[in-house]
């Protein structure tokens, strides 16, 4: 047995592994009734994330950069609300939220999928880098704009990655936020998804005592659009890379699926899941003082993005 398939079949605790698709881990699921926001639902693992919570029966709030683009996404399902969420626009992403809201409907789950990745040169917009702002400012403040209308058992879902891991050292760097002293694309992502992991838990300890529940997810390395500012070749091995290694679209986006809906997961919280399972994150995830520093610090930004 070759060294791929045994990690492809690997499974833990869950009973669902590396390589479990969205649809293994909601066979059986009837989702009818419930409300799940997907932010990105125009490509990647957004795209398959909402073709599969579709067809077990939930409504789809579909999120993308523009109204059009949502539209045509959710196109394929029916009653789904097609909604515009430019998350490096602070308006934008009021405007989203207002629009939730009047729309009075209980949220069962908040699917805070968009991201980019790597961009080659440091960008800046509102002052902010432009990963950290688009991946987790826009993300901050969708969710809690939207935490009133959470529905009792709601749970936020925030894409993490593995990548978090590649942050600056001290995790978060609160003293050069936006890159200035000088820029890493990978070091930038990382802290964009180090922000989402320290978000999602300091979340949790904020919904304790609810039924409510937030955590974050790393989906594990599959060929997407996310590859964009990647080098060109880099981006040709990409899709042969996947073929022999990475994961599909459908088995990258079951971890999220499964946290979201899987009824083996209500009442977790405050937790980082890879491959359908309770995983690992780097000591700096863990740190409830950083955590809590970037809660402030984020509030801060937002207050100023006016
Ligand atoms: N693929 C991987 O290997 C991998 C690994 C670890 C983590 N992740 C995470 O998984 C999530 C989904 O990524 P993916 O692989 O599915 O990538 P993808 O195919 O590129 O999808 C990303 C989605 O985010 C949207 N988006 C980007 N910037 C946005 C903005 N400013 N406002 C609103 N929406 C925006 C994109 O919209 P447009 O199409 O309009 O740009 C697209 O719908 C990301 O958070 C990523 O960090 C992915």
């Amino acid at each position: 047995m070759s060294l791929v398939s045994l990690i492809k079949g690997r499974r833990g605790a869950s009973g669902f592994g590396y390589a479990s698709t969205a649809e293994e881990v909601t066979a059986g699921l009837d989702l009818r009734g419930k409300n799940i926001l997907i932010t990105g639902v125009n490509s990647g693992l957004g795209e398959e994330s909402a073709r599969v919570l579709a067809m077990r029966g939930a409504r789809i709030l579909g999120a993308a950069r523009s109204k059009e683009k949502a539209s045509e996404a959710c196109r394929a399902f029916a009653d789904a609300v097609p909604l515009a969420c430019e998350l490096s626009e602070p308006a934008s992403v009021r405007a989203c939220v207002d629009e939730v809201r009047a729309l009075g409907l209980g949220i069962d789950v908040l699917l805070c999928n968009a991201g980019i990745m790597a961009l080659p040169a440091r960008t800046l917009h509102h002052g902010q880098e432009m990963q950290f702002l688009t991946n987790h400012i826009g993300h901050f403040m969708l969710v809690t704009g939207l935490l009133g209308s959470l529905s009792e058992h709601g749970r936020v879902v925030i894409l993490s990655s593995g990548a978090h891991a590649w942050a600056p050292p001290g995790g978060i760097q609160f003293d050069d936020l936006s890159f200035e002293r000088g820029y890493s694309a990978n070091r930038a992502y990382g802290q964009s998804k180090l922000a989402n992991l320290l978000f999602a838990r300091a979340l949790s300890r904020r919904l304790q005592g609810t039924s409510q529940t937030a955590n974050a997810v790393h989906p594990g390395v599959i060929a997407t659009n996310l590859a964009r500012h990647m080098p060109l070749g880099m981006r040709i091995l990409m899709p042969v890379a996947n073929v022999i290694a990475l994961k599909s679209v459908h088995e990258g986006a079951a971890t999220q699926c499964y946290v979201a809906v899987n009824p083996a997961v209500s009442g977790v919280t405050g937790e980082y899941f890879a491959d359908c399972n309770v995983a690992k994150s780097s000591a700096a995830s863990r740190d409830e003082a950083l955590g809590e520093r970037l809660w402030t610090v984020t509030e801060e930004i937002v207050r100023g993005l006016g």
